[in-house]
């Protein structure tokens, strides 16, 4: 047995609370969420316990993909307000306690980044090799065969210089050449003038995705993601460029850096995340938000909670002592945790929420929260494809309908999956448009605001908001911190198919999470003895794991004896 401890580490036992700027507050009402609006709701974070804020993207940006399509990295958006509004955020924040980590979209800009329209205005442009171009095949046809995630392929002719640039999105979103030693250092001058700004990290985009094999081959595995993904994600060249990018920038700040990578093994994990790498803090995983779905091909899957124990609990397992876990049942690309997972009928939405809550802020790793799930926000229902904002969205729907999908299956998959459903406005107050804006929102929000707002929330001691404040108390508490962040991992009953049971135990401490995943009542008996309850989302306290009985949804955190 190894008695290697891995160092500790500020981010270690932080919370992140994730905005998603455009839906969380408009400050000016345009109807537009903006930085103004998230500082007016700093101390709302704060309370609720998160440390990190990661803040969606917020540079100037044609907004082809909300943001994700940035045209000048260095300038902020005009609809989320200036570089002073940002200054501002960041010392109000960090008044707070509060670190600010930033979105870092580096594999491609936008195609009116001033660099994309120099590189593509010729040949011979002194740019031209900052994004990759290539000559169409003799029949006129792309150099290769990939796909995009959001058009049918990866390529789109230039009709100027003839020649095909490669786009892993949108037509524009033109990816960034990394095999260029010249766009490495603009993109690390850019993280210097950023982190200099005293920025608590990055939370780097589709990061596994900016190394290109040079000779840019034919995909040939098609039922796995988008054509071409075994080529471009998580090759030895984006361990080699994160390692510089480390050398260059990231050692010389005390940061919080998480990846995005779809595609990614427990190894994939351990080869970013391990301290000794010097890659990054740690990254999002995608095993278990694709369980539900095939997303390549829009198709819902059920949910089964045995498969979702057992990716769970390999990355607990694999990364422990040789990486970090990142923890998050959603984000701005995903839909509403309790829709998605719990229920979120009148009867057992909060319960559920509390009992999803849960089970992840026991776990070993740094917990994300997404906007609005910490009051249990639910999906909102879409009438029309005419009614989505997303522009994946509109892509799916249409390559359902050529596939033969019904307008009603195919409305269906995306009122089950859609992206909009996070992006819909944060429920603030039981007024007019919830609170969000005076204005007209940009997304219309949920009628549901009467009865799910945070005003309510905060007020109810029994909220789910509450209900996470204590999940945060007790990670970042003398009690039980050290357990929770650093414990050993072990599930119990591998095959039960309502109830996730699992052990943290650390330096003789053991915390017992039970959860009923299930809307029924249930009963199970665990070994041990309870020495004190610790935490439970129904009003009684549990004194014995002898044929207990769960109540639908409900989840307990025991200490044992
Ligand atoms: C990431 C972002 C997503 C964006 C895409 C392209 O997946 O989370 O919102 O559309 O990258 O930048
Ligand atoms: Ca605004």
């Amino acid at each position: 047995m190894s008695t290697q401890q891995l160092d500790k580490r500020w981010w270690h036992n932080s919370v992140v609370y994730q905005i998603y700027p455009r839906s969380f507050n408009d400050a000016n009402g345009d109807g537009i969420g903006d930085i103004p609006g998230i500082i007016d709701k700093l101390d709302y974070i704060a309370e609720l316990g998160a440390n990190v804020i990661w803040l969606s993207p917020v540079y100037q940006s044609p907004m082809d993909d909300n943001g994700y399509d940035i045209s000048d990295y260095q300038k902020i958006a005009p609809e989320f307000g200036t570089m002073a509004d940002m200054d501002r955020l960041i010392a109000e924040a960090d008044k707070r306690g509060i670190k600010i980590v930033m979105d870092l979209v580096v594999n491609h800009t936008s195609d009116e980044h001033p660099w994309f329209i120099e590189s593509r205005s010729s040949k011979d442009s002194p740019k031209r090799d900052w994004y990759i171009w290539k000559d169409p095949k003799p029949d006129g046809s792309e150099p290769n065969n990939w796909e995009s995630f959001f058009k049918p392929k990866a390529w789109t002719l230039d009709e100027n210089t003839g020649q095909y640039y490669l786009h892993l999105f949108s037509n524009k979103q033109p990816d960034l050449n990394w095999a260029n030693p010249e766009v490495r250092e603009a993109v690390y001058d850019m993280m210097h003038f950023w982190l200099k700004k005293g920025l608590g990290g990055f939370r780097m985009d589709v990061i596994n995705m900016i190394g290109k094999p040079s000779d840019y081959p034919d995909a040939t595995i098609f039922d796995q993601g988008v054509a071409g993904w075994e080529h471009w994600s998580n090759n030895l060249l984006v361990h080699q460029y994160l390692r510089e990018m480390h050398d260059k920038v990231l050692k010389h700040y005390d940061v919080l850096t998480v990846g995005e990578t779809p595609f990614t093994t427990t190894l994939d994990g351990r080869y970013y995340s391990h301290p000794d790498r010097n890659e990054i803090s740690m990254i999002f995983q995608f095993e278990h938000v694709s369980i539900d779905r095939e997303e390549h091909n829009a198709v819902k899957k059920p949910f089964d909670l045995v498969q979702y124990k057992e990716i769970m609990t390999r990355w607990q397992e694999d990364l422990y002592q040789k990486g970090w876990n990142s923890l998050y049942w959603s984000n701005h690309d995903q839909p509403r945790t309790v829709s998605r997972y719990g229920c979120d009928s009148a009867k057992y939405r909060v319960v559920s929420a509390k009992m999803l809550g849960t089970v992840l802020h026991m776990m070993s790793g740094t917990p994300y929260i997404y906007q609005g799930e910490e009051i249990g926000m639910t999906n909102k229902h879409f009438d029309s494809i005419d009614e989505f904002n997303d522009l994946m969205a509109k892509f799916h729907y249409q390559k359902m309908r050529d596939r033969g999908v019904s307008d009603a299956d195919a409305l269906a998959f995306l009122n089950d999956f859609s992206r909009d459903h996070a992006r819909v406005p944060v429920q603030w107050n039981d007024q007019l448009n919830a609170g969000f804006t005076s204005g007209t929102p940009w997304l219309p929000v949920n009628d549901n605001y009467p009865e799910i707002n945070a005003a309510q929330a905060v007020k109810d001691d029994d909220s789910i908001y509450h209900h996470y404040r204590r999940l945060i108390a007790l990670r970042q508490g003398e009690q039980y911190g050290d357990v929770i962040v650093y414990g050993e991992h072990q599930l119990l009953d591998p095959q039960d198919s309502e109830v996730y049971a699992y052990i943290r135990s650390h330096k003789g401490k053991s915390l017992l999470t039970i959860a009923n995943f299930s809307g029924n009542s249930v009963v199970r008996s665990y070994s041990g003895s309870v020495k004190q309850q610790v935490i439970n989302n129904y009003p009684e306290t549990v004194e014995s794991l002898t044929e207990m009985a769960l109540k639908p949804y409900q989840a307990l955190v025991i200490e044992l004896e």
